[in-house]
């Protein structure tokens, strides 16, 4: 694994979900260059003059899953995710940012065994981010003016859209927002070895205004996850 001064790993892998998420880092990409690996594509490219190599992961916990392993084999050395959560968190707000200090899959349901939901026997469906790397983070995020929050992100193969469903997964788990792919991202990086954090902008309550909101926000969402990336590496 290659470090920089900059302690930020190097070639550093960024998800973003959905192509709104990730197109604006995709044009900042100085001598950009498409690969195709484990049938994705992966994008190379400088920014800051960090090597950077990103990948539009699609939507959901398999696809992060697969999108980790893409990076890895394409060389990545850590893991950034970026894009947008749900708050179910008071306090939490549309267009604040949450960087994950550990993530669950909320709706993993192996309760007929008498595990606690959210857990596999072998334990929690989840895991941490990297301390030093969602440091990084949250320095980088407060530096472009972000009120940042950090806490559990619970994810799941769910759009949330109840206030009674927000609740339950905040009681359960202690989590801050809900989204559909960090927690997969986390339990492929730590099957892989590679450092990872999750930083999302809030889009939305997880209420019954979750539609309408997220896609009001998502106007803004890729040039905040640019913003955020650039500060990142050029830290
Ligand atoms: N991503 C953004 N908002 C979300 C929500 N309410 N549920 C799941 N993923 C989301």
């Amino acid at each position: 694994m290659v470090h920089t001064q900059s302690q930020v790993p190097q070639p550093l892998g960024v998800i973003a979900a959905m192509p709104v998420e990730g197109e604006a880092i995709e044009s900042a990409l100085s001598e950009p260059v498409a690969h195709f690996v484990l049938g994705r594509q992966v994008i190379s490219g400088l920014l800051e003059g960090h090597q950077v190599l990103l990948a539009y992961g699609g939507v959901g916990k398999v696809n992060a899953a697969l999108a980790v392993a893409a990076l890895a084999n394409a060389g990545a050395a850590g893991v950034v995710m970026v894009g947008v959560a749900g708050a179910i968190a008071p306090g939490v707000g549309v267009g604040d940012a949450v960087v994950a200090t550990d993530l669950v899959q909320h709706d993993v349901d192996v309760t007929a065994f008498n595990n606690p939901p959210g857990y596999f026997r072998a334990g929690l469906a989840g895991g941490s981010a990297d301390p030093d790397l969602s440091d990084r983070l949250v320095m980088a995020a407060r530096s472009i003016g972000a009120v940042v929050h950090r806490g559990c992100i619970a994810s799941g193969d769910q759009f949330i859209a109840s206030p009674e469903k927000s609740e339950a997964i905040a009681d359960q788990f202690g989590a801050i927002a809900v989204e559909m792919e960090g927690a997969a991202a986390a339990h492929a990086c730590r099957q892989i070895g590679l450092p990872l954090a999750v930083l999302r902008w809030i889009s939305d309550a997880a209420d019954d205004q979750a539609m309408i909101d997220f896609q009001e926000f998502l106007d803004q969402v890729t040039e905040l996850d640019l913003k955020v990336v650039q500060a990142l590496v050029a830290k």
